[in-house]
Parts: C-alpha cells; structure tokens; sequence
C-alpha cells in the first residue's frame, strides 16, 4: 500500500443538524442494529406498509450446505401499492419520475404519482390479458423510458416476476436469460434512442426469439416510431393496442414476504451469469432504508441515479428505494456526453436536482472533458454526490468534490453488489468523516469482517488487509441463484465457512474504515507482493496526461506476474517515448518500485461493458498475447476498441 497522507473530511455542523443521522445517531442505530437485529429490523421493517404485518423479523443461516434467509417471513404486502398507492393520499400530485429523454429538446415529462398509478394499472391489465400471473416471469428488454419503470411495477403489482435485461446486451444474452428463467413475455421497444444513435431492440428480440425453446410472446412498447420491420402475428403486440380501453385499476396482489420480486442476472469469475434472486419484503425495507439515509434524502428532493435500470442500481436506486419513499426520482435515457460533456450538469440545473448518484469511470470520462462544461452550468441544487460500482481513485474523487461539489457538497462512496440488494459500506452525509476512496462505515445492520485470505481467519483491529466477507445476514440479500441454489451456496458460501464471501479484497484502516481494493480476481502478485490493479490505476489517473487507465497482470518469469497497463490520454496530451518514461518514474514513486510497470499500451479507448465496467478479462489475453482466446466479447459497448488494442499490443 502506498503511504499517502489521507485527507479527511467531516461532515459540516449545518449539514449533519439537518440530516436524517448525524454521527451520534449514526453509532446508536448502529451499535443497535448489531445488537439486536430482531428489535432493530422489527422497528424499521415498519417503514412499508405490510397487509399482513409479520410477527418473525429474523430466520436466517449460513451455514455452508444449508443456507437459508428469510426475513418478515409471515408478512404480506405489495410492492407497487408501497411505491405508490400508499402515496396517494399526501402526493397524488408531486411528480414520481422526470424523464429526460436522449435529445435534449425540452421534451422532458414529469409524471405525477396519480398517473404513475393509471400508467402501471394500465400495464398490469395488459400483462393479465397476455395470460401473465402470480409467480410467472417476465423479461423486460427496454431503453430508459418511463414504461421500463411501469413494467417493473406492474409484474410487482401482479406477483409476477421480473427480469430486466440491459438494453446493450445481445440477441444472445437476451435469448439466454428469456430460456433461464421461461419467461412468458418478453417487453421490449421499437428502438432505443442512445447518444444520438437508436438500437433496433425489437430486431435484436426478433433474432433472440428464434433461439427461445418455449411459447413466450412480445410486447412492444412504441418509442421511435419508425417502423418495425419484422412482425409476427400471434406472439407480437404493441403495448398502446393492448392498452386501449383495458382500465387503469388493478388490485395489487398480496404476496409473501419471501416471494420473489425479481430475478437479475450478474456475471461471476466462472461460468454463465447466475440469476440473483431478490424477494418482496426485506428488499423493499432495505433499498428505501438505504436511500433515504445514505443520499439524506428528504421530501422534496429531486434525486438522480444515472444507473440503467438494467443493473442492480437502477432497480434499488432509480425504482424500488426511490419510489418507496415517496421520492422524485430522474430516469435519463441518454448518455453523459451527448450532446456534449456538459449534459449531466445540465439536466442537474434544469430539473434542480439535489442528489446526483453516479459511477467513477463516469467522472473520469467527464473530468477528462474540462471543467468548463461543469462550470457553465448551475448547480447550486445540489447537496450530496454519490458514487457506485468500482473504488474511487482520489484524484476522481477530489475533482468532483471540488469542480462538481464546489468544495461543499458530501460525497458518498457506496459498495455495495447484484447480490447486497442495496448499500452495505457507505458513509452517511451528515455522519460520516468522509477519506477520497473509502467506502468508509457500514450501513445498519451490516457485519463487515476482514478475513485472512489463505487461513479464514478473522483480522481483527485496524491496519489489517485481506478479503472482504459479511458476518450476518441484513434483509437486502439475494436468497438464491435461480433455479440454482447449490450454485448459490457455492458460489458464496464454501470458500469461507459461515460467512457470505464477497470476492472483494478490502483493507481497514486504524480508524476502521473500509478500502475495497477491487475484486480479488483482479488482484496481481508482483514478486511475491500483493497488489490492487486499481492502486496502479489510481497511480497513472494522477498524473495530469491521464484520463483513464487499466492494469492487468501479465505472466512473468521471474516477478510471477508483471504489471500491464492501458492508458487514455487527456485531450491535448501525445503518446511519445518520453511520456511512456515519465509514466513509469510516476507509478514507481506514486507506489513503490515494485509497482513498476512492465509494459505501458497507448489506449485509444478501453473494453467496457454497456455498463461501463472494464472487461478486465479481455485487457489480460491481450496483454498474455493470447487475443486468440477471448471468450464472449458480445456484451462489450464498443468491440471496435479491441482490435486497436490487440494491434498494437506490447507482449508478443
Ligand atoms: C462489485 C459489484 C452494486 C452496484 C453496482 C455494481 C465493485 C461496487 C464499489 C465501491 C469499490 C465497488 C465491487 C463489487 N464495487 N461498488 N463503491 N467501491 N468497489 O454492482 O455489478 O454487482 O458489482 O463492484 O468489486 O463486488 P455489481
């Protein structure tokens, strides 16, 4: 670990007098949580409205071969009706969702509750009509429109099951996931607007469908309106014909605590994504728990996620949490940089959103851009950031607090995973004593232990490093791999007994926060040192030529593994001889020699999923000189960028 002096930042007075936790009230939730969950989650599990109210809060094991998580088992409710029927009485007319649609041409819409309720009634029906019931599954395959939300809420409504499908995902992986779980409808679009540039989602079903074993039919929802080209009597309908005269109520069905809500698909070190099963009652008390407190939310916030619904973050972060709560919540169908770097900040301005929640390699991408597209733009709205889904390196992290936060505003930095349901370390605004590239203190209810990789054993203290496991279970947690649950035991249950593993390596500091140092699979070995990719990442992305970088281990005969990296180049910088040099000094100084890189490839651009998540595996076969084996590529953004990098690859 590099020896750096950490900056701290405490919360402001003002800032945590008007929050949901200051510090104090942080500890004493905490510490409660801790000691009695069952008082604790009792209490709090009555923030949804229950039809039947449980009597059981916790029934929970861990225990490797018989693992088994229920919470409020004998409860029963809806998870439509808590996100919106219960809101009608107070904020019939408070809007639910903004939409912002790709083009920036004032054509935002802002749906009120009152209509959110017609619009998933609506949808509801149209499910029935299609033979959808309780129990069934559907794939959602939409853009980011409001009809994705009102899919979701409408299977909720109805007991059925969803499985939402990242838009960017192949005919492929969408034909896998619509066999993995027999869906009976699959929804999808005409097209999905993205960046200017619309993906024909009703061909790629169409091509999808001719690869699915069982009877499923497709509705489609009209976005573009150009045209389909492809149609099939008898299995495709538009949603706006099955609509017409359908009725806009529909009882919400009364479901089980324990029931499944949704099925979400999310990729391993091994084999084919797994299905994460998340259920109806501990999930829903979890992601509004969560948002509330982490993003300090309070009525009258305008909150924004710039997740997809296609991830965990969109489910708990742009719906379920959100909406739960009462809360405006913004869905952006575009991309950060169209028409240019300063969208995001404009549509903040626009629409005065006060939370704005967002992933790392987004702000670098932005930070890479210059500030005078943040600058130009108003954001005086804004009271706290978040960031989600890969460690922050503090040079990002420092450049949105100051150019985005203006010094002022907290930021949040959120681990979480598919498999957590929502947040599990996080600070809390107006708590949290807040270090660039911390994720800093658990969330209620939430057992971190740092574990001896090799042994299992529990480190204890501070200035320890290892991997990252849970010691308990908190009602967020995935119950299952669908249709899997051998898989499910496995996958996080084996390698440490009595612990949900995480795959994360993490270290805590003497003030016990946590640093996650990325997965543990992409965790290098140099000379028998143990290294975080992201630590030599964090490294380069400080030097001021860097927009973006990825390390990878490449095999070495005498250190083990070497150290390969993939850099960007902010405008304005050229790749020469002598910046390659000058980069090599930095990351041994930033680090330590050990951290010397071994090979530095000019990047163009790197291999991300539609996520933004780098395809690390792809970086390693590259920098391996083994480009003949690379595996599935169909779900990278940009599969371009690869052959540039095979080209001019260093390792041959
Ligand atoms: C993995 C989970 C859950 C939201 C999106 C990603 C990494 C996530 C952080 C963070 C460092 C993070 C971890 C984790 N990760 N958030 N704040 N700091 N790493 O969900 O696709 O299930 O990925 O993302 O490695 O295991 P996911």
């Amino acid at each position: 670990m590099s020896e750096h002096k950490v900056e701290t930042h405490p919360p402001s007075d003002e800032f945590a007098r008007n929050a949901h936790a200051d510090h104090a009230t942080y500890e004493k939730m905490y510490a409660d949580s801790i000691a009695d969950p069952d008082a604790f989650w009792g209490e709090h599990g009555k923030r949804v409205d229950w039809i039947k109210p449980f009597s059981k809060v916790k029934n929970t094991d861990f225990t490797y071969g018989q693992v088994d998580i229920k919470w409020f088992e004998d409860g029963t409710l809806n998870v439509a009706s808590n996100c919106i029927d219960r809101h009608l009485k107070d904020r019939a007319d408070q809007t639910a969702i903004i939409w912002v649609p790709d083009e920036d041409d004032g054509s935002d819409q802002h749906i009120s509750y009152q209509q959110l309720h017609a619009h998933v009634c609506n949808f509801a029906n149209v499910l029935k009509k299609m033979g959808v019931g309780r129990g069934d599954r559907v794939v959602i395959y939409l853009p980011m429109i409001p009809q994705a939300a009102y899919a979701m809420l409408a299977c909720a409504r109805i007991g059925a099951i969803h499985s939402v499908v990242f838009a960017g995902f192949s005919p492929d992986a969408l034909s896998q996931r619509v066999n993995g779980s027999k869906a009976k409808v699959v929804i999808t679009a005409d097209g999905g607007p993205r960046g200017g540039k619309v993906t024909d989602l009703k061909g790629n079903t169409d091509r999808a469908m001719e690869k699915v074993e069982h009877d499923a039919k497709v509705l489609v929802v009209k976005r573009v309106g150009d045209g389909v080209r492809n149609w099939v009597e008898g299995r495709d309908h538009w949603l706006h014909e099955m609509e017409d005269g359908i009725g806009d109520t529909c009882e919400p069905e009364e479901m089980g605590a324990e029931d499944p809500l949704f099925i979400l698909y999310t990729s391993g070190s091994t084999g084919q994504p797994k299905g994460v099963v998340h259920t109806t009652g501990g999930y829903l008390v979890y992601a509004s728990m969560t948002h509330q407190y982490t993003f300090d939310y309070h009525d009258g916030d305008v909150y924004w996620c710039t997740a997809d619904v296609g991830w965990v973050t969109g489910h708990s972060y742009i719906v379920y949490g959100p909406l739960a709560n009462g809360a405006t919540t913004v869905m952006f169908e575009g991309v950060p940089t169209y028409p240019d770097a300063g969208r995001c900040w404009k549509i903040v301005e626009d629409h005065k959103v006060a939370q704005f929640y967002t992933a790392p390699t987004g702000i670098r991408a932005l930070m890479g851009k210059g500030n005078e597209f943040v600058e130009k733009h108003d954001l005086s709205s804004l009271k706290v950031l978040g960031t989600v889904g890969e460690p922050i390196n503090p040079e990002a992290w420092n450049w949105y607090n100051r150019i985005v936060g203006r010094g002022k505003t907290p930021i949040v930095d959120t681990w979480w995973q598919t498999e957590t349901g929502g947040h599990m370390l996080t600070p809390l605004p107006g708590a949290t004593t807040t270090k660039p590239g911390s994720a800093t203190k658990p969330f209620f209810g939430v057992k971190p232990v740092v574990l001896e990789p090799e042994s299992g054993e529990v480190l204890e203290g501070g200035d320890v490093e290892g991997v990252l496991a849970i010691a308990d279970s908190w009602p967020g947690q995935m119950r299952t791999v669908y249709g899997d649950h051998e898989r499910f035991m496995n996958t996080y249950f084996q390698q440490y007994k009595g612990f949900y593993f995480t795959e994360d390596g993490c270290t805590r500091d003497a003030d016990g926060d946590y640093w996650i140092t990325g997965r543990v699979d992409d965790v290098i070995n140099v000379s028998g040192h143990r290294m975080g990719t992201a630590e030599v990442e964090s490294a380069l992305v400080a030097h001021d030529a860097v927009s973006e970088a990825a390390v990878v281990g490449v095999p070495h005969e005498v250190k083990g593994q070497g150290i390969y990296c993939y850099v960007s180049l902010m405008a304005g910088h050229e790749p020469s001889e002598e910046l390659k040099q000058e980069l090599v000094g930095w990351v041994r100084n930033e680090i330590g020699p050990i951290a010397k890189p071994d090979f530095i490839q000019w990047a163009p651009g790197l291999p991300k999923t539609r996520s933004g998540k780098i395809m690390r595996r792809i970086l390693r076969k590259v920098a391996a000189n083994e480009h003949d084996q690379l595996g599935d590529t169909s779900t990278l953004a940009e599969p371009e960028v690869v052959d540039d990098l095979i080209e001019n690859r260093l390792n041959k």
